[in-house]
């Protein structure tokens, strides 16, 4: 801040203590003027509360306190920018203010400005890891791509809030991929992918002088290979170099140079088994990697020692559960320890999978599956189950501003329909402790796992398999009710979200997600040009749309490579090659909710998007107008690309 900025906010320069006058101020009168303020700025009354603050600083103008509330006064009337001047002084003045910081970085992002306000969080979170700063952290974090990282201070809280789950890795995925591209040895890797592809480069010319070993260094890179897809083009070409490279070395018959090369390419196996081997990938590789895992079926026949990188290697090509005998490899009677690394890779890959077998044949069937429609849609999420995801975020939070009066009634009766994976009800679970959860699907390859990912977290929820269209057949209700990404799988979605209605009780609130059709025109090109080269919903040839996608030109097509779903091969599966499609409009939902009675209780979505139709659109009332929401779709197609998520009320019974 400038000394002119400084004399327009009021520093005049006068002594602590000194009132504009230069009369000494008494500090129980400061005392008593900052609670008065405090307490009009409590109960709401902002422009009372700014004026006592505003008199406060004319008697006390280097009062860091009463700049910093002063900030978050201005901060809640939508002065983001004197908001954030204000603050800024305040912690010029007092550099240890806790709160400071955190309106600090409020006003930041208000202002467009993620980076400074990351910065800002990662002050507050060295004085006081507190939950809510580490909420807004992770919330900011989503929207931030990092240009710089003085000291590694961002990594290291990106990498600690990866580490403790403080969010889904996928909300952290971008941002830790920008502080990742940071590091020059990937940088300057992918650069060197990116520019000869989709020619492979040698590893000496791929890695550079620093080798494998230097990525290995890379705290960060590592556990977010272990912890989900990474969503970045660039660093995927890279890594499939890198992939190769350890394909070469492992073939050759060369070990690994030491403990973090082992790892690193561990990770990468990890990373390759999370997206389904979805990476491209050259005839010659596919004939070596066939041709090891063919050794080392062989070695494991006979009972010979193994060198230690081929299950990594080959793990990172097969899923190792598809080698035959592999599930010996743990087994006491080889008598061949493995290193951590590959025992991780070793549960994943072998016991975990076994484990869902074993639960699927004990998945109830509650009602049916009802019509060709959802006989085709099961077989897709059998072989391809959604999302996948390795560690669930913190317990579920609807982002709106609104949904604390919306939520389920204590002990609730809880419906998830399509319930997928799981990620979305075990995160419900872990908020909901005490409800009744009942999960159901179609698949039971994604129930499973789903119940062997709430088993390890001691959740009780009652997963089954069940078609929505058959639901009402059981006999029960629920006071909540999501169908979140489900209702446009469905032959009539109208038809399904009638059926979920019937089971749910007045008053109740349903979570529903639907695509948009405004915002799916770039998977509209994307099913021409799979419906012009004859692509089928296979491995090879999802790997080729995915190729000719991110070579593309055409801005609506590669725009697909900026979504998460691009970088998993069900996913991908899910995005671009569904057996069963509905694409929604906002007057559709309008006039349905409307037939059905059902009060629109708004939508959830990230808290700029919101911001900006505030300021197309004041008003609270605003927020549920679907005219509204679609005039402003209209003008930014884009909003709704993660699906119109929404909730709605069933009327409250008559007394
Ligand atoms: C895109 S996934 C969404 C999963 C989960 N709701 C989420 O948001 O992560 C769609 C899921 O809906 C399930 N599904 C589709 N039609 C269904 C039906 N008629 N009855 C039950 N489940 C259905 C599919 O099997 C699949 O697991």
């Amino acid at each position: 801040m400038n000394r002119k900025q400084r004399r327009a906010l009021g520093r005049s320069g006068a002594k602590p203590g000194m009132g504009l006058a230069g009369t000494p101020a008494n500090s129980a009168t400061l005392a008593e003027l900052v609670a008065a303020a405090a307490a009009q700025h409590q109960a709401g009354a902002l422009s009372e509360a700014e004026r006592r603050y505003r008199h406060i600083l004319s008697l006390f103008p280097n009062h860091a306190e009463t700049h910093s509330r002063l900030g978050a006064v201005l901060m809640a009337q939508n002065n983001a920018s004197e908001a954030a001047a204000r603050t800024e002084l305040a912690l010029e003045l007092k550099p240890d203010l806790f709160e400071g910081y955190g309106n600090l970085a409020q006003a930041y992002m208000a202002m467009g400005k993620p980076e400074p306000a990351i910065q800002a969080l990662s002050r507050a979170l060295e004085i006081n890891e507190t939950e809510q700063v580490k909420d807004l952290f992770t919330r900011y974090l989503k929207d931030t791509r990092f240009t710089a990282d003085k000291n590694g201070r961002l990594r290291r809280w990106a990498l600690r809030a990866l580490l403790q789950g403080w969010a889904r890795p996928r909300e952290l995925t971008a941002a830790c991929i920008s502080l990742i591209r940071l590091n020059p040895v990937v940088n300057d890797g992918i650069a060197r992918a990116d520019a000869a592809w989709p020619a492979r480069l040698p590893a000496a010319e791929l890695l550079g002088e620093a080798g494998a070993a230097a990525l290995a260094e890379d705290d960060l890179l590592c556990r977010l290979l272990e912890r989900d897809p990474l969503t970045d083009i660039g660093l995927e070409r890279f890594l499939a170099g890198v992939r190769s490279a350890m394909l070469t070395v492992a073939s050759g018959g060369a070990e690994a140079a030491g403990a973090r090369e082992l790892e690193f390419y561990s990770a990468i196996a990890h990373q390759c088994y999370v997206n389904e081997y979805v990476y491209a990938l050259t005839e010659s590789d596919a004939a070596r990697a066939g041709e090891l895992k063919s050794a080392l079926t062989v070695k494991i026949k006979a009972g010979e020692p193994i060198p230690v990188l081929w299950p990594i290697a080959v793990a990172a090509y097969f899923p190792l559960h598809g080698v035959p005998g592999a599930a010996s490899l743990r087994s006491q009677s080889r008598r061949q320890s493995w290193p951590p690394c590959v025992e991780a890779l070793l549960v994943q890959q072998i016991e975990e999978p076994a484990e869902e077998q074993r639960l699927a044949a004990a998945i109830s069937v509650l009602a049916g599956i009802d019509g060709e429609v959802s006989r085709a849609v099961r077989q897709q999420y059998e072989e391809s189950p959604y999302p996948r995801w390795v560690i669930s975020g913190a317990p579920a939070q609807s982002p709106t501003a609104e949904r604390d009066d919306r939520a389920p009634a204590p002990a609730p009766d809880v419906l998830i329909a399509g319930c997928g994976t799981g990620l979305s009800t075990i995160e419900l679970a872990r908020q909901l402790r005490h409800a009744r959860i009942l999960a159901i699907d179609l698949s039971v390859s994604s129930l499973s796992y789903a119940k062997r990912m709430a088993q390890q977290l001691g959740l009780a929820i009652e997963f089954a398999q069940a078609d929505i269209m058959k639901l009402d057949s059981i006999g029960r209700e629920f006071d909540f009710i999501d169908a979140s990404g489900v209702l446009h799988h469905m032959a009539d979605p109208w038809a399904g979200w009638r059926i979920l209605l019937s089971l749910l009780r007045p008053g109740g609130t349903m979570q529903i997600g639907l695509y948009s059709d405004a915002a799916r025109r770039n998977v509209v090109a994307a099913r021409a040009l799979i419906a012009e080269r004859g692509y089928r919903a296979i491995a090879e040839d999802i790997r080729r749309c995915r190729e000719d996608i991110a070579a593309a030109e055409e801005p609506l097509l590669k725009s697909l490579t900026q979504g998460p779903d691009f970088f998993t091969m069900s996913e991908c599966r899910d995005l671009l090659f569904h057996v069963q499609e509905h694409r929604i409009t906002l007057p559709e939902i309008k006039s349905f909710v409307a037939a059905q009675n059902l009060t629109f209780a708004g939508f959830i979505l990230d808290a700029a998007t919101l911001r900006r139709f505030a300021a197309r659109f004041p008003g609270r009332a605003a927020l549920t107008n679907l005219d509204r929401w679609h005039a402003f779709e209209a003008e930014a197609p884009n909003t709704f690309a993660g699906m119109y998520q929404f909730q709605v009320q069933k009327p409250a019974r008559r007394p």
